[in-house]
């Protein structure tokens, strides 16, 4: 599949077209920010990670029949998806307190949820993403009542299976963030990348953080986080 002309550069990624007018190409970037971007960093060899790990889940998810973007693997950064046109939200599942939830609760970091939770921010940079309900949601016409059906009965089911993958991996999936997006037909499919970046990974014996929030944070070990994440995916068989 040619790569034709850039189409997009966001935070991490840059998308470019190709000469089939339904399928794209996604580059990892090795840039990192936090905060709505205003800390800025780089990861070095996080694209490279970040691209593997989600084309490896994504594809686990989609043999567990979750529809997702991901076609084929072109190289170390590089993957041809589908393209789709973003839903605007952010869908954050949780399983564990932490991060937002803790701090606009009060919640101790690491208070175990009886039930997974969801909640979504409205995807727009300006606002600074903002917490949005359903109706909201519904009222400014982000997505139809059945879309918000979709995907919360997708995020869920992805939970289920990402969770129990992470803990073969020695890994408690904290909480995570993902992106669905619709097909030219209209159908819902999961997008973007489940990583590292949009995860929280708990090492499940040390409680030690494997994930941006060493960056976020200022914690050190940034990259060596990154790698002993991919380390345990790359060890489960
Ligand atoms: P939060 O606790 O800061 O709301 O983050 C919840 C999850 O969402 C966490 O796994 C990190 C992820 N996340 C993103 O992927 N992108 C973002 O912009 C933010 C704020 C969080
Ligand atoms: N990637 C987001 C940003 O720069 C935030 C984050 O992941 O914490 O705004």
């Amino acid at each position: 599949m040619t790569k034709k002309e850039q189409i997009y550069e966001g935070k991490a990624k840059k998308v470019f077209a190709t000469e089939d007018p339904e399928l794209l190409i996604v580059s990892y970037k090795d840039d990192a920010t936090a905060f709505n971007g205003l800390k800025k960093g780089t990861i070095a060899g996080k694209g490279v990670i970040n691209n593997k790990m989600s084309n490896m889940l994504m594809r686990r998810l989609a043999k567990a029949g979750i529809p997702t973007h991901y076609v084929e693997e072109l190289s170390d950064r590089e993957t041809l998806v589908k393209k789709v046109s973003i839903v605007p939200l952010e869908v954050i599942i949780r399983n564990i307190a932490a991060g937002s939830f803790s701090k606009r609760y009060g919640v101790k970091e690491g208070f175990v949820f009886e039930r997974p939770t969801i909640e979504f921010s409205y995807k727009n940079d300006e606002l600074g993403d903002p917490l949005i309900n359903e109706y909201h949601a519904l009222a400014i016409k982000l997505a139809t009542e059945e879309e918000i059906e979709t995907i919360k009965k997708y995020a869920f089911a992805i939970n289920e299976q990402l969770k129990s993958f992470w803990a073969e991996c020695g890994v408690t999936l904290v909480d995570f963030k993902l992106e669905f997006g619709r097909l030219s037909d209209g159908t819902i499919i999961l997008a973007d990348e489940i990583s590292p970046d949009t995860c929280r990974f708990w090492d499940s014996k040390t409680g030690e953080k494997l994930d941006k929030d060493r960056f976020r944070r200022d914690l050190g070990g940034v990259e060596e986080a990154y790698e002993e994440v991919m380390k345990r995916i790359l060890e489960h068989k």
